[in-house]
Parts: C-alpha cells; sequence; structure tokens
C-alpha cells in the first residue's frame, strides 16, 4: 500500500518520505503552476515540455512576472547549479534537461554555478581539492546536456570568488544569524563557513544584473529542496537594489529502489551518468516494481504503477510521448504488460541514452573552455 500518512522532511540537505506536494507549496509559499500560466508558456514557446504538461515542474516564484517583463521586451537569465560531491545522475540531468529547453525558446544566457565551497563546507568530501576537481568533472555532464557555448557561463565558486565574493558579503551583511537559523536550521556547532555559504548561493541571483550593468531578473530552475535560499535572497535583493529571483520548482525523481528518491549515497537507487551501459542496465533489471508477487496474479489483478519506480522513469525522462505512457499505464494495470518486459524495454532505453550522453561527455572536455568562467 501507498503510505501517505508517513511524515515527510524536504530541506536543502535531506528529502526523506513520502513528498506531499501541495503541502509544500503552503509550506514554502510558493505557486502552484495552474492551466493559465501553462496556456501562457505554450503560446510563447509552442508545444509544452513535457516535464510542464506532467507537472514535473509544478511550483513556482514569479514565474509570471518573468513571462510580462520577457513579453514587454525585457530578457531574463537562466541561473541553476550544482554541488559538485560526486557522479552526476540521472535525477540531476532532469532540471537541466528543462533547463536548456528554456535556454532554448527563450534565448536566455544560462548562469551554472558549482558550488566546490558548499560540498566542502557541509562535510561531503574531505578536501576542497577534490570538490573543485569534481566542479569540473561535472561540468562535462552540464555541457552534454547541450547548453549554447556562446550563452552559457559554467563557474565554480572558489575559481570565481573575485566576482562572487562582493556581492556574496552584500547579501551577507543583510542577513541575520537567527533569520539563518530558522530558514536552514544552523546550530551553534555548525560551522562558520557553513553559515556564510547561503550568501555564495545568493551572489548569482544577481550576478547577471552586475556583469550586464543593468538590472536583469534571473529565473532559476531547480528541484524544490532548493527554495530556501531563495527565500532568503528575495528579502535582500530591493534593499541591494536588485530584481527579486523567480523559480520554478521540480519534484525529485524516485530511485529505484523503494521509495526516496535518487541518492548518490545509495549506488543502486540511481544511475550515474559515467555507469557502464551494462551496469545501468542490471540496475533497472533490479529496480522496485509496481508488480505482483506472482505472475498469475499480475495477469488477474494488475501492477501498481503509481508506486512503482520503472514507471516514474518512463514518465520523468524515457517516455516523452504522453499517449503512449497512458498506453503503458493502462497495459500494466491491466496486467498486459509484465514488470520484466517493462524492466527490460527501459534498460534498453536507458543503456542507448547512456552511450549518447558518455559521447557527448567526452566532446565535451574539449569544450570546457568555452563554458568555463573564471577570475
Ligand atoms: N545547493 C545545490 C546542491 O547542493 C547547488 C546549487 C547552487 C544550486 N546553486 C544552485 C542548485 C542553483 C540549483 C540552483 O546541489
Amino acid at each position: 500500500m501507498v503510505k501517505t500518512m508517513e511524515k515527510f522532511v524536504v530541506t536543502p540537505w535531506e528529502v526523506k518520505g513520502e513528498v506531499n506536494y501541495d503541502k509544500l507549496v503552503k509550506d514554502f509559499g510558493t505557486k502552484k503552476i495552474d492551466e493559465k500560466l501553462l496556456k501562457r508558456v505554450e503560446r510563447l514557446t509552442g508545444k509544452l515540455h513535457y516535464m510542464l504538461r506532467r507537472g514535473l515542474f509544478f511550483s513556482h516564484r514569479d514565474f509570471d512576472i518573468i513571462l510580462n517583463e520577457y513579453e514587454k521586451g525585457q530578457q531574463f537569465a537562466l541561473y541553476t547549479g550544482r554541488g559538485p560531491s560526486g557522479q552526476v545522475h540521472l535525477g540531476h540531468l532532469m532540471p537541466w534537461i528543462f533547463t536548456k529547453y528554456l535556454q532554448d525558446k527563450f534565448g536566455t544566457e544560462l548562469y551554472f554555478q558549482m558550488t566546490d565551497d558548499e560540498k566542502f563546507l557541509f562535510g561531503q568530501k574531505e578536501k576542497l581539492e577534490e570538490t573543485n576537481k569534481l566542479a569540473y568533472e561535472n561540468a562535462l555532464d552540464v555541457i552534454a546536456v547541450g547548453f549554447d557555448p556562446k550563452k552559457t557561463f559554467i563557474f565554480a565558486d572558489t575559481d570565481y570568488a573575485k566576482t562572487l565574493y562582493p556581492i556574496a558579503i552584500k547579501v551577507a551583511r543583510l542577513t541575520t544569524f537567527s533569520t539563518a537559523k530558522a530558514v536552514f536550521g544552523f546550530k551553534n556547532e555548525s560551522n562558520i563557513g557553513s553559515i556564510f555559504y547561503p550568501a555564495m548561493q545568493a551572489a548569482p541571483c544577481f550576478l547577471p544584473s552586475i556583469l550586464k550593468g543593468r538590472n536583469t531578473r534571473v529565473l532559476i530552475p531547480a528541484a524544490i529542496d532548493q527554495d530556501p535560499y531563495w527565500r532568503i535572497t528575495r528579502d535582500v535583493a530591493p534593499k541591494l537594489g536588485f530584481p527579486k529571483p523567480a523559480a520554478i520548482h521540480s519534484k525529485f525523481i524516485p530511485g529505484l529502489a523503494e521509495g526516496g528518491k535518487m541518492s548518490a549515497s545509495i549506488p543502486d537507487s540511481c544511475i550515474f551518468t559515467t555507469d557502464k551501459p551494462e551496469d545501468a542496465k542490471r540496475k533497472v533489471m533490479k529496480a522496485f516494481t509496481g508488480g505482483a508477487a506472482t505472475v498469475e496474479e499480475q495477469r488477474k489483478h494488475g501492477g501498481k504503477p503509481e508506486i512503482c519506480s520503472v514507471f516514474q522513469y518512463y514518465a520523468f525522462l524515457f517516455e516523452d510521448d504522453d499517449k503512449k505512457l497512458e498506453e503503458r499505464r493502462n497495459a500494466c494495470k491491466s496486467g498486459a504488460l509484465l514488470c520484466g518486459e517493462c524492466k527490460k524495454e527501459l534498460a534498453e532505453r536507458v543503456a542507448k541514452f547512456l552511450k549518447e550522453h558518455q559521447k557527448k561527455r567526452e566532446q565535451a572536455k574539449k569544450q570546457l573552455d568555452k563554458f568555463v568562467v573564471k577570475d
């Protein structure tokens, strides 16, 4: 059975339990992406991206204002990022794929932050040199998604500090410890670097305005766990004379194991972009499904796509055709489609995707210079 009463937790450091996204919208004070907004995006971009059609991006702050300004000829900038604590997995790619769609449709610049400082300060790795190295390895995955080299700027915090630091201290000066504690749960035992870090994640929100010498609003596509950062940034923006950053929030792609999101700390729950296609296939074949205990039972009663990690993979990344996704759902529920077959098909798609991604990732090594900015 699906447990709906289980308590869930969503913070920038922890996502646990079965997430109630409607409750998050209320608790965080964001807005749901409604039909009206979707229609507007459709008018501006043509057919909606499947992540919008399916509500995988489901919530926002001021996305409507971004569109108002865009319609008046005012260009915005995109900002997103990655904490380089290990290899990139397919869950990380999801918002990046959506970000590329936004860049293509709106012709926007993208500022991509690699937080080598964050992953060092919060202890995911012992050595700063290690998170810094990972920043550039992970950048290959970002580039492989296909961003425009002329319009995309990737930076690691410690290598772009001369530009970011003056912005960060302006944010920091306006943010009290009690606010940071309330928003992020810092304790007396927290190291002082981690307490300052939110100012570093806020800084790129104002970077395009500073680099261009004219106010430029940013839109941040990211999973909803990052929203606490944008809350404090939006508070200080007017005091610094900058537009408030807008955000568009995604859900979490579930892990291949039962419950929980894809997590790099549970290697079999996720597929890394650097996994050998054969290993990835093996992980898919072992995945948790919504199938019945026996074939006879499943033929009779059908499977449960709503709790099935394999079905979720199709929905989040591997089936962009709504009609085909519905057919798969119905075939599962009727008992016509068994888990073995469904997993095998997904395994093939995943392997094919990985082969292509890995080729682009190799090519990205030569392009790194075109994307990376340092100071
Ligand atoms: N804190 C994020 C992480 O741990 C990294 C990050 C920095 C980010 N800036 C961002 C994510 C902007 C999304 C949008 O992964």
